[in-house]
């Protein structure tokens, strides 16, 4: 089902005002994009990205998530509206220009390998920013190895199973030395090994190099482990934003995005209804949940033997 479908006409809520207690890294202020045939891709598009966060950008198919993605490194220019970097516009061969600060890991790992090697191809962008060849090859070797894909650097990307090709793809992003990196469904035809893989060094960017990260999928499961923020896209704009907590704990919100709710939440709200007891902090894993009801490992109980 596309998300436009289902859509009535709406009046989209005001361009919310930046967070005063995080650093804004880029605004995308009011931006729309038809594509050449007159679809709207994006429109009244309000979104921002700020210092050290995932931000998850939640909607259906069709929604336009890919259509914003693609506005983030200036793949795509707004019809009307604006992007700005560190609150400076980022038109191409401006003063900021987008591709050096955003990479973008696309959907299709095939859109983006062309080299002959996998360390040619990696290589290529930090190439693209200057660097001589042997510190290229040093920044694509360490990208590699940061992504587990060391062992790929002599195979030809074309023979790379769909899990390595995506690792790839990773690597040649970090290579670059992005400050913010947007993937468009990261573990979309992936095992859950190399979904697993994808989804902690997803993490470790924010968390090991203070890298942010926009997550556009439709998968919110995935969304509920990782983000900190959670804007819900529909029709070409975000309809709402917040704390992964309220977005996903709020069924008909969601299920008006044309979205159900993340698999635990059903199970653990359904859980909660069964005994009677509310859902308390809206907690989005078992750790969370072990958290908030402050679950310490059960007492031996008495008269039992331990087991040395
Ligand atoms: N190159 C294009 N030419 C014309 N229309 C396009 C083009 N690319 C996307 N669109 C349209 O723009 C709208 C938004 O598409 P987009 O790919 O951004 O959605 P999405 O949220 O990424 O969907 P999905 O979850 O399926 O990837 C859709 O109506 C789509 O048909
Ligand atoms: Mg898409």
């Amino acid at each position: 089902m596309n998300g436009r479908e289902h859509a009535a006409p709406e009046i989209l809520p005001p361009c919310p005002p930046p967070r005063p207690e995080q650093r804004e890294l880029l605004h995308v202020d009011c931006a729309s994009h038809v594509y050449p045939d007159g679809t709207p891709g994006i429109h009244g598009m309000c979104f921002r990205v700020y210092e050290g966060e995932i931000v998850a950008l939640c909607g259906p198919n069709g929604a336009g998530k890919s259509t914003l993605i693609e506005h983030l490194n200036g793949l795509l220019q707004p019809s009307s509206g604006r992007v700005t970097v560190l609150g400076k516009d980022a038109r191409p061969g401006g003063e900021q220009e987008l591709w050096r600060l955003v990479g973008v890991v696309f959907q299709r790992a095939d859109d983006q390998l062309f080299a002959p090697t996998v360390l040619d191809d990696v290589m290529f962008g930090p190439v693209n920013l200057g660097l001589d060849p042997e510190q290229a090859a040093a920044a694509a070797r360490e990208a590699l190895a940061a992504v587990g894909a060391g062992n790929l650097e002599g195979k030809m990307p074309a023979y790379l199973s769909g899990g390595e090709k995506r690792l790839v793809a990773i690597a040649g992003i970090l290579a670059m030395n992005p400050r913010i990196v947007a993937f468009d469904e990261p573990t979309s035809d992936l095992d859950p090994v190399h979904s697993a893989a994808v989804e902690q060094i997803i993490r470790d960017l924010r968390d090991r190099r203070g890298i942010s990260v926009v997550l556009a999928t439709h998968d919110l499961d995935l969304a509920a482990r990782l983000a900190d923020r959670v804007c819900l896209v529909k029709n070409g704009s975000i309809t709402a934003e917040g704390d992964p907590g309220a977005i996903f704990y709020d069924a008909p919100l969601l299920h008006d995005a044309g979205l159900r709710e993340p698999s635990f939440v059903r199970f653990y709200r359904d859980l909660c209804g069964a005994w009677g007891i509310d859902p308390g902090d809206r907690p989005l894993t078992l750790e969370e949940v072990a958290r908030s009801c402050r679950c310490a490992p059960a007492e031996e109980p008495e008269g039992r033997k331990k087991l040395e």
